[in-house]
């Protein structure tokens, strides 16, 4: 358990789902935001990059093949073209049509329902640190009426990328940060310190009771993704993490 006298104040579920419940429906779009609401879930992880004209939105890859009718960078579209795009064909033909979404939509919807978000910020290459500047930016807009009046809190920034939690950072320094690791590196826990996180996301394999105790006592929260076994989620609690990213969410119950 977080040590009390250093751990950062936690107002997150226990219980993200990830990609905005993002298999019943296609991952990334708000339809996918409303499967997950429907079944109880509060809080979502998503992936937000930048068009080319500058606007933040949803999209987990770097290229547009995958998830959407179109093909090639996902960072050489405007939000206009972007926008039109059908990020819902390939997930299944209920889903047809539906649109990748702007961070504006999200907040929009997370705000007027009480959600809350774990914003991965994923950019396109080269887009690195204009994307923390204005995705944070963008955030302290949004939300910084409602944190301010109490009626909610600010979005958890993660990211892989070292120089967006810098420029995120910079621009916005009260928005909480998290590092993201894949794996762990001798600097990895300084890096995620010289940014002043208040947390770091881990491959859920990489966590030990060992790491969890260490980072709990540097006043670090910890959580973990991809956890859709329900024995590694049971033994995971247990240990005290502080938040599960899942894509079980007709599986598990989300609980606190
Ligand atoms: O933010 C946790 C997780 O989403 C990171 O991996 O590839 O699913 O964005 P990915
Ligand atoms: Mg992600």
């Amino acid at each position: 358990m977080p040590d009390p006298d250093t751990a950062t104040p936690w107002p997150y579920p226990r219980w993200i789902a990830h990609r905005g419940a993002g298999r019943l429906a296609p991952e990334n779009t708000l339809a996918a935001f409303r499967a997950g609401a429907a079944l109880g879930w509060r809080a979502f992880e998503c992936d937000v990059k930048l068009s080319a004209d500058g606007v933040p939105f949803l999209l987990h890859d770097d290229t547009l093949e995958r998830t959407t009718d179109a093909a090639g960078s996902a960072g050489d579209l405007n939000w206009g073209e972007l926008s039109r795009l059908d990020a819902g064909s390939w997930h299944s033909r209920v889903h047809a049509g539906e649109p990748p979404p702007s961070l504006d939509a999200v907040a929009a919807f997370c705000l007027r329902n009480g959600h809350l978000l774990n914003l991965e910020l994923k950019p396109v290459p080269g887009e690195e640190e204009r994307t923390g500047q204005v995705v944070a930016k963008t955030v302290r807009q949004r939300w910084g009426e409602a944190v301010r009046d109490g009626l909610s809190v600010w979005p958890l920034l993660s990211s892989f990328e070292p120089r967006t939690l810098a420029a995120a950072h910079e621009a916005v320094p009260e928005l909480p940060r998290a590092l993201l690791l894949d794996a762990l590196t001798p600097d990895c826990f300084d890096i995620a310190e010289r940014l002043d996180c208040v947390a770091v996301v881990l491959e859920e394999s990489l966590v030990t009771e060992d790491l969890v105790r260490t980072l709990h006592h540097d006043g670090l929260r910890v959580l973990a993704y991809t956890v859709n076994d329900a024995s590694r989620a049971e033994l995971l609690l247990d240990l005290g993490l502080d938040g599960l990213i899942t894509d079980a969410v007709d599986r598990f119950v989300p609980g606190i």
